[in-house]
């Protein structure tokens, strides 16, 4: 592994550079812009006045005049209302094109028994080709099957994840816990008080920031540092969300011809997609060169991209499978661990069972909060036999899959399970959102979070896949599954064993999301932090910080 600092900032060099010559060229480009955007502006105008394929169905109404916000707080909601209350639990939003689902059956039909009539397409190619090029998220086919053999012998590799399991480690006792221990005193002495008060951290930006170290030392044995305090959001992650955030709303477009006109003549969004893909390509192409440069010996060989290498020469495609992981690993391992604590804060009976359960699996001298490194491999080993918290993020990831949905589209015509006709080429979605809140699929109490509906004599019993698609499910079912459970796990444990978090002003009832590719909440989840103090027995109590702290 290299050190954090020679590569953190390298990487952030070729940002800062490569963000300098973005600037705006010449005034002539300002004027053409203008003038088109003026043009682009009358075509929209002219398009609102129900042009042909206007569709009067009232989702269709509500969709295109987006009357549906004035009742949801979230696009998600809206159509996990529609979902659970139609009958065959499937909707055609006939605009888009778009039939969704939240019917297990059809799940089933579309990502296992009929999965060749379902490949991510040629349209949801075009739409993400100019972020995701052809990496794994991207293709269908030949080059789908290379990446996914793979990525699936290597993260399956005793060596890759005894490799994880180090990284994760020294990732939350050397930056994760401290960073954590740092904000919950800080202002415990601002405020006179031993660790009571706790300075207010977005915890999702800190999740985030977690997960992508993580993955960059896993995946690429590269150390960007990301996570180190008082680290300003670097111009790559600001790029990299700006990419992934643009590229989504290309597909809520009612006409495609639309991004593709402004794409072509380089405006507006497609303009800030296009700076951003820039540097995010800058960012890969510096993660390669390293990794060239390093050579095997750094990581033993033992990452992925080492094995990528090995068979591909071209460093577009290489581009294109880093950025693809870079995605894989960081923005949903950070989704589902930020939603698993904004519902924690609003669930403290949860919290307790946690502590309680990590305290007999992994003995209570086991803390878990990095006071003297008990974080130790042994403990990782017990987390496996952690039913509760298995149980507890399932529960969470129910409620708020980091995926919360999926289209596919139809190569030929079809008729779904539920009776739904499918015609070639219509974009054919499951809601994984909309299914976990549906009363059809976990009964009446399916709004609340209750990690016991997961256990059965104190031990978790999975569900079937097709009912429960947050890794989606079949020949496509998520091969960083295992890794991202395993990092997940030992995040709640250890943060859960040795701090106390409160939302600050939010609540899990009323989330706001932000548009992306992963569920993201708009604002981030502001947390005030407190220290819980070692004590014998289960009974802990907020922390009294040291002054050299
Ligand atoms: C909470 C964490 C995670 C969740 C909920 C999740 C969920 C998903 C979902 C829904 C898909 C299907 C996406 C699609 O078809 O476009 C997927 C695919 C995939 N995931 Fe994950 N994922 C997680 C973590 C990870 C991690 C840490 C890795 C890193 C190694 C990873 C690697 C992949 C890859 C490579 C695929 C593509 C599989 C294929 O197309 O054959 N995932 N994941």
């Amino acid at each position: 592994m290299v050190m954090a600092a020679e590569t953190g900032a390298a990487l952030r060099e070729a940002a800062s550079a490569l963000a300098s010559s973005m600037q705006p060229q010449v005034a002539a480009v300002f004027f053409v812009s203008a003038a088109c955007t003026v043009a682009l502006a009358a075509l929209l105008a002219v398009l609102r006045m129900r042009p042909p394929w206007w569709c009067a169905c009232p989702v269709c109404e509500a969709y295109l005049t987006a009357s549906w916000a004035g009742d949801f707080d979230n696009l998600c909601d809206w159509y996990a209302h529609l979902l659970r209350t139609s009958p065959a639990q499937t909707v055609h939003v006939h605009v888009l094109r778009n039939v969704l689902t939240a019917n297990p059956a059809t799940v089933d039909h579309m990502l296992r028994a009929r999965f060749d009539n379902y490949p991510k397409g040629a349209p949801f190619s075009a739409i993400l080709a100019d972020f995701l090029g052809r990496g794994i998220f991207n293709v269908d086919g030949d080059a789908w099957l290379f990446q996914r053999k793979l990525a699936a012998a290597e993260l399956a590799s005793p060596a890759l994840r005894a490799f994880a399991v180090r990284v994760v480690a020294s990732e939350l006792r050397g930056r994760l816990i401290p960073l954590l221990r740092s904000a919950a005193c800080a202002s415990g002495r601002e405020g006179g008080g031993g660790g009571g008060g706790g300075r207010v951290l977005d915890l999702q930006d800190v999740f985030r920031r977690f997960a992508f170290d993580c993955i960059c030392k896993i995946s690429f044995g590269l150390d960007p540092g990301c996570l180190q305090l008082s680290m300003p959001v670097s111009s790559f992650e600001d790029a990299f969300d700006t990419a992934s955030t643009l590229s989504a709303r290309r597909a809520t477009a009612p006409m495609h011809v639309v991004w593709k006109l402004k794409r072509l003549l380089n405006l507006g969004d497609e303009r800030r997609l296009r700076d951003a893909v820039h540097l995010v390509d800058a960012l890969a192409a510096e993660v390669i060169r390293q990794r060239r440069k390093l050579g095997g010996a750094a990581s033993s060989g033992s990452d992925l991209l080492s094995r990528f290498m090995g068979s591909i020469d071209d460093d577009k495609y290489l581009r294109d499978i880093v950025v693809s992981f870079m995605l894989a690993g960081r923005d949903t391992v950070a989704s589902a661990l930020t939603a698993f604590f904004l519902l924690l804060s609003d669930h403290p009976e949860v919290a307790a069972a946690i502590r309680d359960e990590a305290a007999r699996v992994a003995g209570d001298d086991d803390d878990g909060d990095g006071d003297d490194g008990r974080l130790t491999d042994s403990a990782f080993g017990k987390l496996k036999g952690m039913h509760y918290v298995h149980a507890a993020l399932y529960e969470s990831m129910r409620l708020f899959p980091p995926v919360q949905f999926d289209s596919k589209f139809a190569a030929g015509d079809d008729t779904l399970p539920d009776g739904t006709a499918v015609a070639k080429g219509t974009r054919v979605t499951y809601h994984a959102y909309a299914m976990g809140r549906m009363e059809s699929v976990w009964g009446p109490d399916c709004g609340e979070f209750r990690p016991e509906r997961w256990l059965r004599d104190g031990r978790f019993v999975p569900e079937s896949p097709y009912r429960y698609p947050v890794f989606q499910a079949g020949a496509r079912v998520c091969v960083g599954k295992e890794l991202a459970l395993m990092e997940m796990k030992a995040v709640i444990v250890a943060v859960v064993r040795g701090f106390d978090i409160e939302a600050v002003g939010r609540s899990s009832r009323r989330p706001r999301f932000a548009p992306g590719l992963t569920a993201t909440f708009a604002g981030g989840l502001p947390v005030r932090v407190r220290r819980r103090a070692r004590a014998s027995g289960h009974k802990r109590t907020t922390r009294q910080c040291d002054e050299t702290e």
